[in-house]
């Protein structure tokens, strides 16, 4: 019996038998077993294709779309965080300076940048198993990168060299109230204007020694960026809570929702990390842009509202309801303060997509508003 013919370029030989795809190798195993390749065809078409399974809903595929963009755009920032201070990276002095907050920072930003990137790539593989278009934004990855040592030189579609940081997340954790019932949260740290990775080697020499208590302007300046890189890796986590739970209520497929809760519950490990190593930022002013990162345990800050180490979410409103104890819990839950369009605006406000084109934005709050408008359905599983 003839064997099929496998993809053009593959390897022979022994090598070549074991780069066979699964159900290749099985079919040949049956063949030595007599069994006919007019019986194999519909088993290995059935088994190896999911063109026969039912359509998605509109709506989990809107959901799923924008969770592909949301994961693009958050590979985006953390493969330009890992390429200068990852455990790989190339950048001695910020690496240096983000190991002032943990020892570990490199070696975390490295696996959240893995994550996210296999969130995109699965996210998307999915889309196209199911028959549904894939999220693509190549088009618009137009920013320019890091002058600084360790910097690859390519497009990007995120800038982390100019941020507003909005670190009320800190305190809105800390609170006993929620967001979604009209509850509003002061910063933690006034993050304006800042970059939260070098910009070049100018002011901030990559092979500088960077000691834990900054004392040069160099020092202090690199040091400023690295706590602002740390108040922004929690910022953007505790965004991917929030959205995932948002868009788990949307979802009608149990395979879909079993996807966005499964990796929801990865972005909210994510932000408690990141929760925890924020709170370890180096007390220092950025001596060109006057950030200043104060003792968040000292007066007048400490307390409930500002203690580092008060870092798991305080039981808060959740429902409405009399009789209903507070509860600890993701917040906010609602649309409006943590959905698809709200993320967008989110991030926008904060400078992430600073230099993005028209057609960005308007792709981007296509895709948000299709997933914000998605609701659960009736749907019989496949
Ligand atoms: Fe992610
Ligand atoms: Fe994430």
């Amino acid at each position: 019996m003839k064997e099929e013919p496998l993809e053009p370029g593959s390897a022979s030989g022994a090598d070549r038998k074991s780069q066979q795809p699964s159900f290749i190798r099985r079919r040949s195993f049956l063949q030595g077993l007599g069994v006919s390749s007019a019986m194999l065809l519909p088993t290995t078409l059935l088994a190896d294709r999911d063109d026969r399974r039912k359509k998605l809903p509109r709506g989990d595929v809107a959901i799923l779309r924008f969770l592909a963009a949301a994961e693009l755009i958050e590979s985006d920032l953390w493969e330009q965080y890992n390429e200068l201070g990852g455990v790989k990276g190339g950048n001695a002095a910020y690496q240096l300076a983000l190991e002032n907050l943990d020892s570990d920072m490199p070696q975390y930003i490295a696996d959240n940048t893995d994550d996210e990137r296999s969130h995109a790539a699965f996210l998307n593989a999915y889309l196209e198993s199911r028959g549904d278009q894939p999220v693509n934004l190549d088009a618009f990855r137009m920013l320019p990168s890091s002058q600084a040592t360790g910097a690859k030189q390519k497009g990007r579609l995120t800038n982390l060299m100019n941020l507003n940081v909005d670190t009320s997340w800190y305190t809105r954790y800390r609170s006993e109230e929620n967001p979604d019932f009209g509850a509003t949260f002061p910063q933690a740290v006034h993050i304006v204007g800042e970059p939260a990775i070098p910009v070049d080697d100018a002011d901030t020499p990559p092979g500088m020694m960077q000691p834990p208590v900054p004392v040069t302007h160099q020092q202090r300046r690199m040091q400023a960026i690295a706590n602002t890189a740390g108040f922004h890796f929690a910022f953007i986590e505790q965004g991917g809570s929030s959205l995932y739970t948002i868009m788990s209520l949307k979802v009608t497929s149990l395979e879909v929702l079993r996807i966005v809760v499964s990796i929801g519950g990865t972005e909210v490990n994510h932000f408690a990390v990141w929760h925890d190593k924020a709170g370890n930022a180096v007390n220092v002013t950025d001596p060109e842009t006057g950030v200043t990162f104060p003792d968040l345990n000292a007066p007048p800050f400490g307390g409930e509202e500002f203690q580092t180490n008060l870092i798991f979410p305080e039981p808060c409103d959740f429902l409405k309801g009399e009789k209903l104890p507070p509860c600890s819990v993701i917040r906010p839950s609602l649309d409006q303060n943590g959905g698809a369009v709200a993320t967008i605006k989110a991030f926008t406000e904060g400078g992430l997509f600073l230099g993005q084109s028209g057609g960005f934005f308007a792709a981007a709050m296509e895709l948000a508003n299709a997933a914000d408008a998605a609701h659960r359905e009736r749907f019989d599983e496949d």
